[in-house]
């Protein structure tokens, strides 16, 4: 069986009677470590009801482009985004002509026209409509595309024909897929990020902080898993939801993130720090509620909190250490300063300031390392994880190669 752990495979069934098999198809998917999200178009309900698919991936099945309840939760465009594969199996003669003709007509081709993930096809049709020259063209052009086509297999029919037509049995698709998306580029390599902000107690019920959400970090967290990686995620307190496979470790001061990490480093190829900690906690912690009584001004003793990249990346068996920069002006210089004062391997910098970086759904990011940098542009953080994901993979990559060497 293989390893699809932490893949997000969008299985697309369509009407033909090799639907029955989709459920099995999940079932393997599922075993493999894949999480799935099953797209049925309409009559393909006729061959195999959704609940059963729905009980085997424990996601609910989507069916429509036109359910408000569904696109309010996932529309159509975040499940394209959502997916690191789309298969659709089994694929009738009529999806395939959509797919080549580029229609929407209904969720799952819409789907497969808005993602950018890579398409697998397994057909499955009477053997003269897979002879039919349309056909022929249809599938010629997805093959052009890039699109894998596994099988179709040959043999016997349900309509008692016999030649090529029959769907690949469930077993070999998934070997198919495990083939060129198992593994993951981070396949057995342990990553260890922060993220969010940190909280310093000032006494029992006030705190300094800060407005990170953490939604960079999560994201990035979820791309790592998708790479094969396994995550840890020491997380400053966040109203965010883990991301599947993720490990996570909640804290709530700078000490304590500090702790936290060097509880996991000794593990980790490779180090994030995302989270944006506090500089400074306050010297003494008041045990009881300050009182404003009689003082018009409060005077807070602060004393430095140890700066945990830093001290990660002085470590004489480091991992890769990749650090942020949050900054409001001259991004480049501060930014490559701040990477080779903390000895990091990467930096990715940010500008802040009026709707940028903190809070929001979107960043970009200006990535450097020694002798190179590259600009990421403005997107949604998930793709925008993903794409310094990569860029870290390439990086790590290059220096795991010239230390083997
Ligand atoms: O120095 P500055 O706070 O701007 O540096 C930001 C980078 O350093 C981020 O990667 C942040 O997570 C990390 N950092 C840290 N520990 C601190 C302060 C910052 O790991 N105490």
């Amino acid at each position: 069986m293989p390893s699809l752990r932490g893949r997000r495979v969008l299985l697309g069934i369509t009407a033909g009677i090799a639907a029955y098999k989709g459920a099995e198809l999940a079932r393997l998917l599922v075993k493999a470590g894949a999480e799935v999200q099953v797209v049925m178009t309409p009559s393909a309900t006729e061959f195999i009801g959704p609940l059963t698919l729905q009980a085997i991936t424990a996601r609910e099945v989507r069916q429509s482009l036109f359910d408000a309840a569904h696109e309010a939760a996932m529309g159509h465009i975040e499940l394209a985004r959502w997916a690191d594969v789309v298969l659709i199996a089994p694929a009738t003669a009529d999806v395939i002509a959509q797919l080549a003709w580029g229609t929407a007509r209904d969720l799952l081709t819409t789907v497969c026209l808005a993602s950018e993930a890579p398409l697998v096809v397994a057909p499955a049709m009477n053997q003269a409509m897979w002879r039919h020259a349309a056909t022929r063209d249809n599938v010629a052009a997805l093959l052009r595309r890039g699109v894998d086509i596994v099988g179709p297999a040959e043999g016997e029919q349900a309509c008692g024909d016999v030649g090529p037509g029959r769907m690949v049995e469930p077993v070999e698709i998934v070997a198919a897929l495990g083939a060129r998306f198992g593994g993951g580029r981070l396949a057995g390599r342990r990553v260890l990020l922060t993220a969010g902000p940190t909280r310093e107690a000032l006494d029992p019920v006030r705190f300094l902080g800060n407005r990170s959400s953490g939604k960079m970090g999560f994201a990035l967290a979820d791309a790592l898993v998708g790479q094969g990686a396994d995550v840890v995620l020491v997380a400053g307190p966040v109203a965010l939801p883990t991301p599947r496979g993720v490990e996570r470790v909640d804290v709530e001061s700078a000490q304590q993130m500090y702790d936290a990490v060097f509880a996991h480093v000794a593990q980790a190829d490779i180090f994030i720090a995302c989270a944006a900690v506090a500089d400074y906690r306050a010297a003494n912690v008041a045990d009881k509620k300050i009182k404003k009584d009689g003082t018009e001004t409060l005077t807070v003793e602060l004393v430095r909190n140890p700066d945990i990249v830093a001290s990660v990346a002085a470590l004489p068996q480091r991992p890769f250490c990749v650090g942020f920069a949050a900054e409001t002006d001259d991004v480049e210089a501060y930014a490559e300063h701040k990477r080779r004062i903390k000895g990091l391997d990467m930096i990715a910098a940010n500008q802040v300031g009026a709707a940028l970086g903190f809070e929001a759904d979107d960043n970009a990011l200006l990535v450097l390392w020694e002798g190179g940098r590259e600009a990421l542009e403005n997107q949604p953080k998930p793709r925008l994880a993903t794409r310094l994901v990569d860029l870290i993979v390439e990086r790590f990559d290059a220096q795991t190669t010239a230390q083997d060497s």
